[in-house]
């Protein structure tokens, strides 16, 4: 996608404007980014899409993480170096806001988003290349982190997303690489799944956001 300015992003014959330049520093709007995720992501996933008030409070960390707003992150304990860890209950939008909120900054370098069952099958199929092929400086972002089966490959088991969590814990430190997740596991269960070293590399890669566990199920 090219921009021609980054306070503009066109979505077929309309523009939205997610905040103004003052010179070359972008202030952006919330209420406006907000505008702009609606119509976004009714254009990707339905015209049942919509922004929840509920919502408001991730959508603001959200936000302020990817617009890379210092201020407002250093307030709410974000840390910009870090990835996101997106948790909250089944159904209440976390994939969609993660495949959603790279288009509000389509001058960074973009994630990609991989369920994290598909690693495992790919690593049941072609074994300890898969792992390696996640230890690269693409940014990723695992989605449903925590409910993947154990890999398999050749009799041998494999915690596989966590000997890729502590590579990109690697990446992370000596390269600055970013990793983000989703969950629908809390803190206590992701130990439980991947031991406690694992957990506290996670600890540094990722931030925290969470939705609250009475969060509504928006699948209709
Ligand atoms: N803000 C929203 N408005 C309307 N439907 C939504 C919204 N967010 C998600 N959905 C729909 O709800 C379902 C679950 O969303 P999803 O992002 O997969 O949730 P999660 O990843 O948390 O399980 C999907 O069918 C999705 O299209
Ligand atoms: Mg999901």
């Amino acid at each position: 996608m090219s921009n021609k300015s980054p306070d503009i992003i066109t979505e077929g014959s309309v523009e939205y404007r997610l905040g103004t330049l003052e010179g070359d520093q972008m202030v952006y709007d919330f209420d406006r980014i907000l505008v702009y995720l609606e119509a976004k992501g009714k254009l990707m996933f339905g015209g049942s899409f919509e922004i929840y008030e509920a919502d408001r409070d991730i959508l603001f960390k959200l936000c302020n993480y990817f617009i890379k707003d210092q201020v407002n992150c250093k307030k709410m304990g974000i840390d910009i170096q870090k990835g996101i860890l997106l948790s909250g209950p089944v159904g209440c939008g976390k994939t969609s806001l993660m495949r959603l909120l790279k288009y509000i900054v389509p001058n960074q370098r973009p994630y990609v988003m991989v369920p994290s069952r598909n690693i495992v099958f790919g690593f049941n199929h072609v074994g300890y290349k898969t792992i390696e092929d996640y230890g690269m400086t693409q940014f990723f972002c695992f989605d449903d982190l925590g409910v993947e089966p154990i890999g398999r490959h050749y009799g041998k088991d494999c915690n596989v997303m966590g000997e890729i969590m502590l590579s990109r814990y690697d990446l992370f430190l000596n390269h600055r690489i970013k990793t983000h997740a989703t969950t629908n596991l809390n803190a206590q269960e992701l130990e439980e799944r991947y031991g406690n070293r694992v957990r506290s590399r996670m600890r540094e890669l990722f931030n925290l956001i969470a939705f609250d566990k009475k969060s509504m199920d928006k699948r209709s």
